[in-house]
C-alpha cells in the first residue's frame, strides 16, 4: 500500500496500522504543520554542552508553564539530549528565529556525545540562571526548564520529556504588544518546520476575532 511513483492517493482512507513506520512518519510530519522547533540545550554530566533541534515539540500548559519534547533513539540508544536531561534534570528551549536557521540545522548533525554543538555551529554559549543548562547567547527568547516528568509513549522509541519553564529570557530587541506580555511575533521572526529539510518563515499574518456567544 502507498508504494509506487504516483502522486495521488489510491484510497480516501489510510489505516495507519497497514502502512510502514516510515510512511506514518511522512504522513504525520507533513500534516501536523508547521511545527515549532524546540532548540534544546543541555549539559552532559561531564559538563559538555549539547544543542539539538526537536520539532516533536509543543506548548502544553501555562500554570505550571509546561513544554513537551518527544525524543527518539539513535542506534537503539537515547540521544544525547535525553541522556543529559535525565542526568541533570535541566534544559533550555531556545526559540529558533530567522537569523539562526542555518546554525540550528548545523546543530542537528549526529555528533558524538563529546562534541559541543555550540562550537560546531559557532554559537555563543551562556549558562542559565535557574537551571543547570546552557543556552544560545544571542537567541532572542529562551525558556529555562527543569525536568517535570518523563513519559513512555507505549511501544514508541520516543520518550516525551515534559519541562517546566522556571524562567523566560528575552533580549531587548524583542518588542511586546503594548499592555500585555505577548511578544510581538514580527520582532521575534520565528521559524516553523514543515517536513524534511523545509521550513516556513512568518510572512502573512491574519487576525480574526473569536466568536462571542451570549
Ligand atoms: C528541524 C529538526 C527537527 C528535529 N526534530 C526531532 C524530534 O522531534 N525528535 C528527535 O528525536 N529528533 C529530531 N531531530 C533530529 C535531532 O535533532 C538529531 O537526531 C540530533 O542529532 C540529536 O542530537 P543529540 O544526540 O545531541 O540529542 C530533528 C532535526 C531537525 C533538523
Amino acid at each position: 500500500m502507498l508504494e509506487g511513483r504516483n502522486d495521488t492517493w489510491e484510497s480516501p482512507i489510510i489505516r495507519t496500522e497497514q502502512i510502514s513506520g516510515r510512511q506514518r512518519y511522512q504522513l504525520l510530519t507533513s500534516l501536523v504543520v508547521p511545527r515549532p522547533i524546540g532548540w534544546i540545550s543541555s549539559f552532559s554530566k561531564n559538563g559538555i554542552a549539547n544543542l539539538a533541534p526537536f520539532s516533536y515539540f509543543a506548548a502544553l500548559a501555562d500554570t505550571p508553564m509546561l513544554v513537551g519534547v518527544s525524543i527518539g533513539r539513535r542506534d537503539g540508544e537515547p540521544k544525547d539530549t535525553l541522556r543529559n536531561i535525565r542526568d541533570t534534570g535541566a534544559f533550555c528551549v531556545n526559540v529558533v528565529t530567522e537569523p539562526q536557521l542555518v546554525a540550528m540545522n548545523e546543530s542537528s548533525g549526529d555528533y558524538p556525545p563529546d562534541v559541543d554543538e555550540f562550537e560546531v555551529a559557532g554559537l555563543p554559549m551562556e549558562r542559565a540562571s535557574l537551571v543547570a543548562a546552557p543556552y544560545v547567547g544571542d537567541c532572542p527568547a529562551v525558556l529555562e526548564c527543569r525536568l517535570f516528568r518523563e513519559v513512555e509513549l507505549g511501544s514508541a522509541a520516543n520518550r516525551l520529556i515534559l519541562g517546566e519553564a522556571l524562567a523566560v529570557r528575552l533580549r531587548p530587541e524583542l518588542r511586546r504588544v503594548p499592555g500585555t506580555c505577548h511578544v510581538d511575533v514580527e520582532s521575534l521572526k520565528p521559524v516553523g518546520r514543515l517536513f524534511g529539510d523545509s521550513y516556513t518563515l512568518l510572512r502573512d499574518i491574519r487576525s480574526i476575532p473569536r466568536p462571542r456567544i451570549g
